[in-house]
């Protein structure tokens, strides 16, 4: 019994006491008169370790990140639907702008993703020159020189030992896609050239598909981000996220 109560005791202790801020955060100053740069270098340091995520804070992997079921209603008289969605590429991007606002702990970063590899399985239904099509196999989607802007907003909440802590209440990402190519493999069962036409009449609609695919893809995106930064800043203090001297 006695054991259990210094078991019990000692879970306590060390759930109530901050952590030591690990390696892979780099904290800064407040008075930094340079802040947004360190803030900037700080995420960039991390960036790698976002392929795996790191289990000991339970911060996700972010590769691949996973989407819901993708339906693109109108594709040059084509209805797409597209499965079991991995996007890869999304831990591969830099920084090019981040600004802060301390007081009301606003940050605006614009990030560049050169290349978002997707892939996925799909179903596809319509016509094509007045021919039925009907088809399902492997999908491939490429969006290259994408920017994106993210909007967060952070908030300071206090724990039951009165300290405070930082979290992400807001997360807002959008993108711009540069270029971008769709793939559906195998269908009617095999490459024909019917294959190659409906893949060029699709991509002839390539904006069309993207304009269906670009809010799910922000959304996925900024619900992982939104949760990595969680992860990552929750745990510890706000003094010792943000040093103050
Ligand atoms: C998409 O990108 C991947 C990885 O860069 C490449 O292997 C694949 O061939 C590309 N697919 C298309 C349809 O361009």
């Amino acid at each position: 019994m006695v054991t259990l109560m210094k078991a019990v005791l000692f879970v306590m202790v060390s759930f109530v006491s901050a952590r030591d801020v690990p390696d892979f955060l780099k904290v800064c100053k407040r008075q930094d008169p340079d802040l947004p740069n360190c803030v900037s270098e700080s995420i960039d340091h991390l960036r790698p370790l976002l392929v795996d995520g790191v289990a000991e804070y339970g911060i996700p992997a972010l590769e691949p990140l996973l989407l819901h079921e993708i339906v693109v209603s109108q594709a040059g008289g084509l209805k797409i639907a597209g499965n079991n969605i991995k996007v890869h590429g999304c831990s591969n991007f830099a920084v090019t702008h981040l600004s802060i606002e301390l007081s009301t702990i606003d940050v605006e970063v614009t990030i560049e993703l050169p290349n978002l590899w997707i892939e996925g399985t799909y179903s596809v239904e319509g016509k094509l020159l007045l021919l039925p099509v009907v088809g399902s196999g492997p999908l491939q989607i490429n969006l290259t020189l994408c920017k994106g802007e993210v909007k967060m907003r952070g908030n300071v909440f206090k724990d039951d030992n009165g300290v405070e802590h930082l979290s992400c209440a807001e997360m807002d990402l959008k993108i711009s896609v540069g270029s971008g190519v769709v793939r559906l493999d195998h269908l009617l069962g095999k490459d024909d050239a019917f294959g190659v036409l409906v893949n060029s009449a699709i991509n002839k609609h390539f904006d069309t598909f993207l304009k269906e695919i670009k809010p799910l893809l922000e959304e996925a995106l900024s619900e992982a981000f939104k949760d990595i930064a969680n992860k990552i800043v929750e745990p510890f203090n706000y003094a010792q996220l943000l040093l103050n001297d």
